[in-house]
């Protein structure tokens, strides 16, 4: 739909369109479009005739490529959220943020240390954090975000490491630090530093990935890969299957391949 140039001041209330659907004025990097009011911002901005290329992926909330801000008319607050999620609403004066620039540290992460003194040697602008929350305001995940870069400061890695786990990288919250500081890049630190050196290793990962390379399972694949079709076929639907709500440790009868 073509916008029609009103004045925002003028006529901000619901109408609606030709086909009788509800509509209601948004205003999209300054320009008005009227748009049915059950759309999320994502579909209204297609619906107004806009090619979403960058600032659109998964559609479904979790791939963090569609962080949006947005306003009100004599609103002082700044609000934030995904365009796949959020609805829209009389008069949201609303851009996109499909990316924001956040300093991210270049190292290996074998040649860390678990420690606070590494984390600030990655990322020295935590230091600067105020505690002022906005970054949990901010998140579109419901995250605490104050709460796991305060835990990184404190050396608790897996506690920072657990709160930032649901984090899709939107950055709004870095978009919103009075500090500058590119939670999200930390919060991917705390958790490399804690999956990689403070976990529990797994020892039948570890066993199952020696019995790989010393080539156990080469033979059984062998004869898997000079199948013909109908055999592969006829040996998949024979196979022993997990029952689906086993409660018990189940395994397979034929154990050779284990
Ligand atoms: S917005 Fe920035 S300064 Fe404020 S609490 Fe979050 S990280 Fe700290
Ligand atoms: S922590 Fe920041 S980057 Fe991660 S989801 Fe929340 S607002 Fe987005
Ligand atoms: S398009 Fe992926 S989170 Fe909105």
């Amino acid at each position: 739909m073509e916008s029609n140039d009103k004045n925002p001041e003028e006529s901000t209330t619901e109408e609606e369109n030709i086909e009788g659907v509800p509509t209601v004025p948004i205003f999209i990097m300054g320009k008005r479009y009227d748009v049915p009011d059950s759309l999320t911002i994502q579909k209204a901005m297609e619906y107004a005739g806009y090619q979403l290329i960058r600032g659109c992926g998964c559609r479904g909330g979790i791939c963090g490529a569609c962080g949006t801000v947005y306003r009100f008319p004599d609103s002082p607050k700044i609000e934030v959220g995904l365009a796949c999620q959020t609805l829209v609403k009389p008069n949201m004066y609303l851009t996109q943020i499909p990316f924001f620039p956040a300093n991210r540290a270049n190292y290996n992460i074998e040649d860390l240390q678990p420690t606070v003194d590494e984390i600030v040697r990655q990322y020295p602008e935590i230091l600067k954090c105020m505690g002022c929350n906005t970054c949990t305001k901010s998140c579109t995940m419901d995250i605490e975000v104050m709460e796991y870069i305060s835990a990184a400061l404190r050396g608790d890695i897996e506690k920072a490491a657990r709160l930032s786990f649901d984090c899709i990288m939107c950055g709004l919250c870095t978009a919103r630090c009075p500090a500058e500081i590119g939670q999200y890049n930390i919060g991917i630190l705390c958790r490399r530093l804690f999956s990689r050196h403070m976990m529990p290793k797994s020892e039948h990962l570890a066993k199952r990935t020696e019995e790989i390379k010393a080539g156990k399972f080469e033979k059984m694949l062998g004869e898997l890969k000079r199948m013909d079709k109908e055999t592969l076929i006829k040996v998949y639907e024979e196979r022993e299957i997990e029952p689906d709500l086993s409660e018990e440790y189940w395994a397979p009868s034929d154990k050779s391949h284990l």
